[in-house]
């Protein structure tokens, strides 16, 4: 039996493929490349010595969908598919809600006409919008996300538990992850975000590498210790790892499960900013400006029901974080378009 991963070429598509390949999993990956390339599951075939299949394609497109669930036999669906730019998606929101929404439904739609009712779904701590207190566990209500990138993501959620009220048959697994980062040990696969960087890490890596110039610190005087945000970073291997657990765990029950994938520790800015610097060599040039609109001071996972319940827990830490994703970024520094594996 075959795992359809949508999103399958991008940052952690492409980590969780390698793990699932690895695991001895085939794999057929939907990817319309919107913000990834072909090249990084050439290289997961060329680190792993096993071929997913590709398909380009959208998620939006039914009669494609209906297509692979006839011609494939899959048996569960792992959905990484969706626009993910925070500021984009206020300035665009009908395209957000269109691809991440409407995406999911129609994925949903196909899977319910296939008769394939497992389901991994990417969400996001930024569905606990601002909470009252750390650290964050899954009982913790949702709140009110700050931009259409979060709406997208809880009204999926909400789609999904409807869903599975619907129907007992679905065995579906939301994933909260916290702040993915890093990269594949072997520097051959990583994260190559179109255009400037909207997360901390590829800016700090992109200014090691001399693409940018220096790192704003957005914002100084949050009640933090060292005033800037505090986040739970994650690494991308321990994260791609998390979604074998979930599918095991889904290959033996049903219903709706929540889980959130975190590490349980948060680091400020400042703290990511030494690190970094201390595991690449390079001193990052910053400077602290004002707040940037829509984030909140600090945000990190009570991990225990993951290692509870999927016998899941992350085991990198920041030391392995930023060695990897320096790793990447040196060893890349213009992403894929460094040097494309040679096909045969
Ligand atoms: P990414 O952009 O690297 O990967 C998403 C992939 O989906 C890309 O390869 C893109 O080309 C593809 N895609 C987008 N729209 C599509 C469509 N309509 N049809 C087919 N393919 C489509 O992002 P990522 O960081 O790997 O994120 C994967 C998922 O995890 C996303 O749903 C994202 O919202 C969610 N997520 C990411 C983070 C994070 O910080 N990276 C945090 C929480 C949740
Ligand atoms: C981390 C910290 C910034 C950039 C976002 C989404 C969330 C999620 C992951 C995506 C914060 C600070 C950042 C910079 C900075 N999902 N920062 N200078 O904001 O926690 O989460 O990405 O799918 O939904 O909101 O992550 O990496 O952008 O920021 O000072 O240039 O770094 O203020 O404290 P965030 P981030």
């Amino acid at each position: 039996m075959t795992l359809l991963v949508t999103g399958g070429a991008g940052y952690i598509g492409s980590h969780t493929v390698l793990e699932l390949l690895a695991a001895g999993q085939d794999v057929l990956a939907l990817d319309n490349l919107s913000n990834s390339s072909r090249e990084s599951l050439r290289r997961v075939a060329a680190l792993t010595g096993r071929e997913p299949g590709f398909i380009q394609g959208d998620v939006r497109d039914r009669t494609l969908l209906d297509r692979i669930f006839t011609d494939t036999a899959i048996d569960g669906v792992v959905h990484f598919a969706g626009l993910k730019a925070v500021g984009e998606s206020v300035s665009e929101p009908l395209r957000y809600f269109d691809n991440n929404v409407t995406g999911s439904i129609t994925l949903c739609e196909a899977m319910a006409a296939a008769g394939v009712r497992r389901l991994v779904f990417s969400s996001s701590a930024t569905v606990y919008g601002d909470p009252a207190a750390m650290p964050i566990d899954e009982n913790c209500p949702t709140g009110t996300p700050t931009n259409p990138y979060g709406r997208s993501k809880l009204m999926v959620e909400q789609v999904l538990q409807d869903l599975g009220r619907s129907d007992p048959r679905w065995s579906i697994a939301l994933l909260r992850y916290f702040n993915p980062v890093g990269a594949h040990a072997s520097g051959r696969i990583g994260e190559d975000p179109h255009g400037v960087p909207n997360n901390l890490l590829p800016y700090i890596t992109q200014v090691a590498v001399g693409r940018l110039k220096q790192l704003s610190v957005f914002g100084g005087d949050y009640p933090t210790p060292d005033g800037t945000g505090i986040r739970d970073y994650i690494h991308i291997v321990d994260l791609a790892q998390g979604h074998l657990a979930a599918l095991d765990y889904l290959r033996q029950h049903t219903g709706v499960r929540i889980w959130n994938l975190g590490t349980g520790t948060g680091y400020s800015v400042l703290d990511m900013i030494r690190a970094f610097e201390v595991a690449s060599g390079r001193a990052i040039p910053y400077v602290i400006t004002g707040r940037r609109a829509g984030d909140i001071a600090e945000c990190w996972a009570d991990a225990g029901k993951a290692r509870r319940e999927l016998g899941w827990q992350a085991h990198r830490g920041l030391t392995q974080m930023m060695a990897d994703a320096w790793r990447w970024q040196s060893e890349n520094p213009d992403g894929y378009a460094t040097g494309d594996t040679p096909q045969n």
